[in-house]
């Protein structure tokens, strides 16, 4: 079959076949291992290196589409239970749209709190669910019933909560307690929690005073190590009648530490640069970088534009280290021109809780590699 070049092979922001995902072979045997045997897994990461993509990646082998109903909800932007609830019962029933009529109303017999939804288009015959959240009156009830329906059904479910640190960020008390009891209660459905803020996610399942606390099995994700990484990028080249020296994608990935979405971002902006029969070389990689910087720029502005003066100061100076130490040491303080140790801390702890910058150990970073390079101003 003739290469379809109109498609940039390098995909960024979503999972859409086997043939376009780079490796990950044991980590998917090792979760599906844990489904086969019904257990629930955490699996947690530092941003941006492929843990939804993982799942995802799971959810279409051949043993989880036969034997399984699979279920995606993604919670970074809730903040109650109620939002948790009507999440899940969009994504179940949207999932459930293309397949029996039977089947969804088999969905609304169970999940009777949520029948007022229901509705069937005049002119297409499709059922819809129409809900706001202002319908999920009462989320405890609700959330009973959608356990209820998924314990039931025809095949054993997977549900993958991403983000799922979110949880205990709810303004309501005792919701990881809640969602606990439901979880232990099911038989036939197995839970992938995945999430990227490591100290609330390793809280939530490794601390004893904790509901989740053994309620999974706990699996880190690593970078996907750099000559398996060079031998995907280098195909995906050759299989759309394009070249690329290794040692471009041994630079680049060396430049992000591997990082999956940073990596495929200056892939993809390679591959575009590359016209067809052509090789991608290193003195490329200085013009895809400023131009994926480019596409990013407005964000930058949008964010700095949402921070404090102190807060800018303490990101510039981490940007300007690349990886900072001791950074409330009066050295850092003295070198950077920032004004107190504890200003510096408020600051970094607003960095940290915005998803600006990451901490592990006494090390900060800022967490996108793009946005660090524009501060730094050194494009
Ligand atoms: N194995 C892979 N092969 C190719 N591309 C991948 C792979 N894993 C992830 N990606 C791509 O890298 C990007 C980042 O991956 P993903 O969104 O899965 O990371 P994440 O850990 O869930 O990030 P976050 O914590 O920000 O949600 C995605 O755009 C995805 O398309
Ligand atoms: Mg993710």
């Amino acid at each position: 079959m003739k290469p379809n070049t109109e498609i940039n092979p390098f995909i960024v922001g979503k999972y859409v076949s086997d043939e376009y995902f780079c490796d990950r072979k044991q980590e998917t045997e090792f979760l599906i291992k844990q489904i086969r045997n019904g257990r629930n897994t955490a699996v947690i990461s530092p941003r941006r290196l492929g843990k939804t993509g993982l799942i995802k990646h799971c959810f279409n082998q051949k043993e989880i589409l036969e034997n399984y109903h699979t279920f995606f909800v993604d919670i970074y932007a809730t903040s109650s239970l109620s939002e948790f609830v009507y999440l899940m019962s969009r994504t179940i029933f949207e999932q459930l749209k293309p397949k029996s009529v039977k089947r969804k109303e088999n969905f609304f017999n169970i999940i009777k709190s949520l029948r007022i939804g229901f509705k069937i288009d005049v002119i297409s015959g499709q059922p819809s669910l129409d809900i706001g959240l202002a319908d999920i009156q009462s989320p405890q009830t609700t959330i009973d019933e959608i356990f209820q329906y998924l314990e039931q059904v025809d095949k054993p479910c997977i549900v993958a909560i991403d983000e799922f640190q979110q949880v205990s960020q709810y303004y309501e008390n005792n919701i990881e307690a809640l969602l606990r009891t439901k979880i232990q209660q099911c038989k036939q459905t197995s839970f992938i929690f995945s999430g990227s803020k490591r100290h609330l996610m390793t809280n939530m399942f490794s601390s004893a005073s904790k509901p989740f606390y053994q309620s999974a099995v706990i699996m880190g994700l690593e970078p996907i190590p750099m000559e398996t990484y060079c031998d995907f990028a280098v195909s995906l080249f050759e299989k759309n009648s394009k070249h690329c020296e290794r040692e471009v994608v041994q630079r680049v990935y060396n430049d992000f530490d591997g990082y999956t979405w940073f990596v495929q971002m200056m892939m993809n902006e390679l591959f575009a640069l590359t016209k067809e029969g052509e090789t991608c070389k290193e003195d490329m990689i200085v013009t895809a970088q400023q131009n994926v910087i480019q596409i990013q720029q407005h964000s930058y502005m949008y964010i700095l534009a949402n921070m404090s003066v102190k807060q800018k100061l303490v990101l510039t100076a981490i940007a300007k280290e690349q990886t900072a130490k001791n950074i409330t040491s009066s050295e850092f303080i003295k070198k950077h021109k920032l004004s107190s140790a504890s200003s510096v801390q408020a600051a970094v702890k607003a960095l940290l809780n915005n998803d600006i910058i990451t901490q592990q150990d006494n090390i900060y970073r800022v967490y996108d590699y793009f946005f660090a390079n524009w501060l730094r101003g050194e494009l």
